[in-house]
């Protein structure tokens, strides 16, 4: 195992009725609040109108930015930007899924930036500092609640980059798992297969000296693969709610991570859909996993998968181990396919093979991508192609 640093200072507040504990502790990082948010899902289920009481009970000023994509524009943050320097903001709140905390993130980066935001995600500035950012997390899905790191898309140059910075980590978040009982089953599902998705990008790896980090991770796609399916039909289980939601913040928020070495596959080709065709996280990751998983599939990778499907679908360890290995890619697909109803192929949603060459090469950065097992871009075009 490598070296790495431990620090996550994200204060968690989880569980029913946290809200209360909002303006004590805004309190502390000022008085001018920037409240974000998206399209109109936190209006409709009462929880806006819920923030304003909290805030109301502080002596706030607040200033709103709405309207925040899925697939958040770097546009918003330009936008929100634009606020925080003209009215000196001092704290930011994002309410929502990953979009609007993403977007907040960089919010909070580009207000010390005079020039386009865009610039950061290119990496032509480093960001030493940003706002402090409070979070009330809305869907569970992408960990973004407690970690560093941001995805912004621009429409104009079809790019979708996600970066990690050390300053954009939340200070504050909210994690209550009744502000998720609104969430529809397409976005409950395609939440779970990202969370699932963050849990392979680490676990399959050829390393062998994880077994600490393995076990956690094998508990943690056991909770998916459990509570995602009940979540699924029974939108207002608490207990589903609140496992998925957990299990989203832990998959990504450097703890499982901390010691690998490798680059995550699956995200930077599902960038690449999202950036041309605008479409769901999740859904992009559950189409590509099972895939990638036949591909990387040989005699020198086919143990993980043996270790994968006996501890985490009980798969009978007595078989052979190739046969373990394409029983465990077939449960994964069951899981995502027929317990969430997600879409399985590209032509499902309309994507044809027009730009698998581009995408290819952008996902492997005009290189290749040092993952699970590496893949160039051909590999890349050949896993696509699996996907039509
Ligand atoms: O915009 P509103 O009206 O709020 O509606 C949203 C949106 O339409 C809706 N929604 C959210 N909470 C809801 C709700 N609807 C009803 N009730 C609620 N409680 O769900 C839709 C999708 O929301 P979005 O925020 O886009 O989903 P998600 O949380 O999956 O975020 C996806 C974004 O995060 C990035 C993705 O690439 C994508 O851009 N990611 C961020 C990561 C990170 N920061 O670490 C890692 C991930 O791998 C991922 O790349
Ligand atoms: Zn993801």
């Amino acid at each position: 195992m490598n070296n790495f640093v431990y620090d996550i200072q994200t204060k968690v507040y989880f569980g029913k009725d946290q809200l209360g504990n909002l303006a004590p502790e805004l309190k502390k990082y000022g008085k001018k609040v920037l409240l974000t948010y998206g399209g109109g899902s936190i209006k409709k289920n009462g929880l806006y109108q819920r923030i304003l009481d909290e805030l109301n009970k502080g002596d706030f000023e607040v200033f709103e930015l709405s309207g925040i994509d899925p697939n958040p524009r770097v546009s918003s943050v330009n936008q929100g930007a634009q606020i925080c320097k003209k009215e000196n903001i001092d704290v930011l709140l994002a309410v929502g899924g990953g979009s609007v905390i993403d977007c907040t993130k960089y919010i909070g980066a580009a207000a010390y930036y005079d020039g386009d935001a865009w610039d950061i995600m290119l990496k032509k500035v480093d960001v030493k500092k940003a706002l402090p950012l409070f979070t009330v997390l809305t869907l569970s899905a992408t960990g973004t609640e407690m970690n560093a790191a941001g995805v912004i898309s621009n429409p104009e140059t079809n790019d979708k980059i996600g970066l990690i910075f050390p300053p954009l980590r939340p200070k504050v978040s909210f994690l209550d798992p009744t502000l998720t009982y609104s969430v529809s089953k397409y976005q409950t599902a395609c939440g779970s297969a990202d969370i699932l998705n963050h849990i392979f990008e680490v676990y399959f790896n050829m390393d062998d000296d994880l077994y600490m980090l393995d076990t956690v991770m094998e508990g943690l796609m056991k909770t998916v693969i459990k509570y995602a399916p009940i979540a699924y039909h029974d939108g207002n289980n608490y207990e589903a709610r609140a496992n998925l939601m957990w299990a989203s913040s832990w998959a990504i928020n450097g703890f499982v991570a901390a010691g690998k070495t490798h680059e995550w596959t699956c995200h930077p080709i599902e960038h690449e859909l999202s950036a041309y065709y605008d479409i769901t996280h999740g859904l992009g990751l559950a189409i590509l996993a099972p895939k990638w998983l036949e591909y990387s599939l040989s005699d020198k990778t086919v143990s993980k998968y043996k270790q994968f499907g006996v501890n985490v679908f009980n798969i009978d360890e007595s078989l052979d181990d190739m046969e373990i290995a394409k029983l465990a890619i077939e449960k994964t697909k069951k899981f995502l396919y027929e317990d969430l109803h997600l879409d399985s192929t590209l032509s499902d949603i309309n994507i044809d093979d027009e730009k698998f060459e581009i995408m290819a090469k952008k996902a492997c950065n005009n290189d290749k991508i040092n993952g699970f097992v590496t893949l160039y871009p051909k590999d890349v075009v050949n896993i696509l192609n699996m996907c039509k």
